[in-house]
């Protein structure tokens, strides 16, 4: 038998996805990276899952999209789990932008030089340098590995489609970089290190998978379904806060006063967020609003979150 808690979730959870499907017409499906904009624009699902592992989904929770952003906060762990703090925030700051996720601004406008945080663009790719391992193809296997196993699901792969249509246009990305380089934040060959970047944001998931992997944040770094610790608590402790004051990039201030909960976004319209020892959720739509994160995701949130009076403020 169902928790009560999850049991009311299943029976409203319908209403709510439905009450949420008219904000994909307000939204966008990105097309800057070509491969993203064949994604399904009026798409919208959500899988929810509790530390005994029972779920409740709806809507499309079945669609793969790739993680993107997402991946951010994944390989901010790994880095500090490789690295220990001093080395990760000597070249990477603490500090929300306000600006648009792939700015570059700051980096010129601030000394000295080095990226506000780790979720913006300038700050996962010095993430992904400092990625242990030989080659670009270990650095990037041991992120693989790693997702793999925080989702529970040892079929997560790249959409190598989507990898390559990033890489293939990813300029933006390049001048960041090469801009990180000069600052003298980024050393050795840039394109190895983007390589690591552009595929870990190119790893396919679905919504349950997003929402194993936010359980274990959820309950501080051990999957509960296995008894495993992952992650150690304090590195789950600087992750959660880079979610909640950065994670939905310069829409973190509304998400959370809105929703109230530590959230990452990525382009292919997936959100990842957790209620603490409670629930990891996983949500996908692609129509994006115009600071890059899921219109309907972002409202689909906001209605369970008021409803369940989930707000960690
Ligand atoms: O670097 C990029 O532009 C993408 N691979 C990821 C950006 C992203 O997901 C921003 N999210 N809202």
């Amino acid at each position: 038998m169902m928790s009560p808690e999850i049991e009311t979730i299943r029976q409203q959870l319908p209403g709510w996805l439905e009450a949420s499907l008219p904000c994909v017409g307000r939204g966008k499906v990105a097309s800057y990276i070509p491969e993203l904009s064949k994604a399904p624009h009026d798409a919208l699902g959500i899988t929810l899952m509790n530390p005994q592992g029972e779920s409740v989904t709806a809507g499309d929770c079945g669609l793969r999209f790739t993680m993107q952003s997402i991946s951010k906060v994944f390989t901010l762990i790994l880095a500090l789990m490789d690295n220990g703090e001093d080395a990760v925030f000597s070249k990477v700051g603490m500090e929300p932008t306000g600006d648009n996720f792939n700015s570059m601004l700051k980096l010129e406008l601030v000394r000295p030089g080095i990226p506000f945080n780790p979720m913006i663009n300038a700050g996962a790719i010095t993430v992904s340098s400092l990625i242990r391992g030989e080659s670009p193809n270990e650095k990037s296997d041991r992120i693989l590995q790693f997702l793999k196993e925080l989702a529970g699901n040892t079929d997560l792969e790249y959409d190598l489609g989507v990898y390559r249509s990033e890489s293939d246009t990813g300029n933006l990305n390049r001048s960041i970089a090469f801009f990180l380089k000069e600052n003298g934040v980024l050393s050795g060959d840039i394109e190895k290190v983007l390589e690591v970047y552009f595929l870990h944001c190119s790893i396919a998931v679905d919504c349950a998978d997003l929402a194993r992997m936010a359980l274990v944040l959820a309950c501080n770094g051990s999957d509960p379904l296995t008894g495993k610790a992952l992650i150690p608590r304090r590195y789950v402790q600087i992750a959660k806060t880079f979610m909640t004051t950065c994670g939905m990039y310069n829409a973190s201030g509304e998400f959370a006063i809105q929703v109230g909960l530590p959230a990452k976004s990525g382009v292919s319209g997936g959100i990842l967020t957790f209620v603490p020892g409670r629930y990891g959720i996983g949500v996908v739509g692609p129509a994006l609003n115009n600071k890059g994160n899921s219109y309907a995701g972002v409202h689909l949130l906001q209605s369970i979150s008021r409803e369940m009076d989930w707000s960690i403020f």
